[in-house]
């Protein structure tokens, strides 16, 4: 068998030297960046300008005057203002890998040299059926049914696909279920299933959702039959009619509420027996509990028909089942993802099947603890400032202050200014929201945030 001209081309000395050379020069300028820096005053007018004509052109301002400079190093992040900052929020949960990641780089190195810059439906190269076997690899491992995955560029593209191939498999019906407070994307159907009003200000009801109550940590026995009852309600009203039920196991942009196992059975167990399709939208959640998928930390392999992940993938990606198969045609689209998105799944979710992420005692239980820990301490000094901490895993939250969303606001510009970036989740009472890079994130960053965050939340109290 003779050697691929791309593989002489990656094996090159030149480009191997090349290689060695962009990951020290990397190295060097990062050692550079150590800790928290203020914006750069010669930069500062030019940066709001920026901000400014970027806010109007795109019809909406920025949530936080954030623009890149293209320079990170692990939990920190250079903006072009010349700052530096915290990143605990990742992008909402994209770069879990942390800023100039040195394995990025090199699989960066690789889509760059290969030959083209998107790829797509007619012509993808073999990247692409290695992450889609990883992907199963890690269903299989999990002890799903799941056989098949589509990959696509957005979280929303994931969850559409899904909704394709949930109402193809039952032809007629014509209704979702889904949980109140859940996300799901923002397209035309998928405004209808989160449930944001704000969302779908405008828009025509493209699909029929009805909603079934989350549950209620504080009420697990009242939660199970509130929700039960509502599923129940809805299937009685419209009978035959709902595809399937789109299921958060943790509400994300809800706010980070965290399921129960005996919670999710009996629902799912009243959705099978209905023959109402389960879907688990794992777009957030995907790789940050205890387990690769979340629905495995929460014990339910054996039930999704559909699952989509995304985010902390670079690319995103329906799981599903034999049963429902596409007819042809279905499913298609121009971009799969650009090569470097591919090539980074790739390095991403072989750190997900060979790296120390999971289990009890895996980097993301333990950055929890790191976290929460020191969450609970300031709440114990002053118990005014915090309430929590919530979520699971890689997914923290808590409620500043009086949780009013202007009151979260503040606090979370007055943070950004200080050097920490985080995001608002849920609303009455809204909370505050990390996705930490955990396989980058150190005690000591750990440590810091959590210093400027009482500071911060101490001012705040008292302005
Ligand atoms: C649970 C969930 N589903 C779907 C989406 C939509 O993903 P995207 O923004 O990539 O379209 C998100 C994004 O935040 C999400 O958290």
């Amino acid at each position: 068998m003779a050697t691929l001209i791309s593989e002489q081309l990656a094996t090159d000395p030149r480009v191997l030297q090349a290689r060695d050379l962009l990951a020290v020069a990397l190295r060097d300028h990062q050692s550079k960046l150590t800790g928290i820096k203020s914006t750069d005053p010669g930069r500062a007018m030019e940066y709001a300008k920026l901000i400014t004509d970027f806010s109007y052109a795109r019809a909406g301002g920025l949530y936080f005057p954030y623009l890149g400079s293209g320079m990170g190093h692990g939990a920190l992040v250079e903006l072009a203002d010349g700052s530096v900052k915290y990143d605990f929020i990742s992008g909402i949960g994209v770069h879990f890998l942390g800023h100039g990641n040195q394995q990025l780089l090199q699989s960066g190195i690789s889509a760059a040299l290969s030959d083209t810059v998107m790829q797509g439906n007619l012509q993808q190269n073999s990247e692409s059926p290695i992450v889609v076997s990883l992907l199963l690899q890690l269903a299989k491992n999990a002890g799903s049914k799941l056989e098949h995955c589509f990959l696509t560029s957005s979280g929303a593209m994931a969850n559409e696909n899904a909704l394709k191939l949930i109402f193809q498999h039952k032809p007629g019906s014509s209704r979702m279920l889904a949980f109140e407070h859940g996300f799901c994307g923002r397209t035309m159907a998928l405004a209808q299933i989160t449930d944001k009003p704000q969302y779908r200000a405008g828009l025509p009801t493209s699909l029929a959702v009805d909603y079934v109550p989350f549950f209620d940590a504080t009420d697990p026995k009242g939660s199970i039959e509130k929700a039960v009852f509502a599923v129940r309600t809805h299937l009685g009203r419209y009978p035959g009619q709902h595809a399937a039920m789109c299921i958060e196991l943790v509400l994300g942009e809800g706010g980070y509420w965290v399921g129960d196992h005996d919670f999710f059975i009996a629902l799912l167990t009243e959705l099978k027996a209905n023959k109402v399709a389960i879907w688990f939208d794992e777009i957030q959640t995907f790789g940050r509990t205890g387990c690769p998928f979340a629905f495995e930390h929460f014990g339910l392999a054996a039930w999704p028909d559909v699952v989509t992940v995304g985010k902390l993938t670079q690319l995103c990606a329906t799981l599903f089942t034999p049963e429902l198969k596409p007819q042809p045609g279905l499913l298609s689209q121009t971009f799969t993802a650009s090569a470097s998105a591919i090539a980074a799944a790739r390095v991403i979710l072989k750190i997900m099947i060979q790296g120390d992420l999971f289990g009890p005692n895996g980097q993301n239980m333990r950055i929890h603890e790191m976290i929460t820990r020191r969450l609970m301490a300031i709440s114990a000094r002053h118990p005014q400032l915090l309430r929590g901490p919530f979520g699971v895993g890689a997914m923290i939250a808590f409620t500043p202050l009086d949780g009013s969303e202007a009151k979260v606001k503040h606090v979370l510009r007055q943070l950004f200014d200080k050097g920490v970036i985080a995001f608002y989740a849920g609303s009455q009472p809204a909370r505050i929201r990390m996705l930490p890079p955990v396989p980058v994130v150190t005690e000591n960053d750990i440590e810091t945030i959590c210093h400027v965050l009482e500071s911060t939340l101490l001012a705040c109290a008292g302005s």
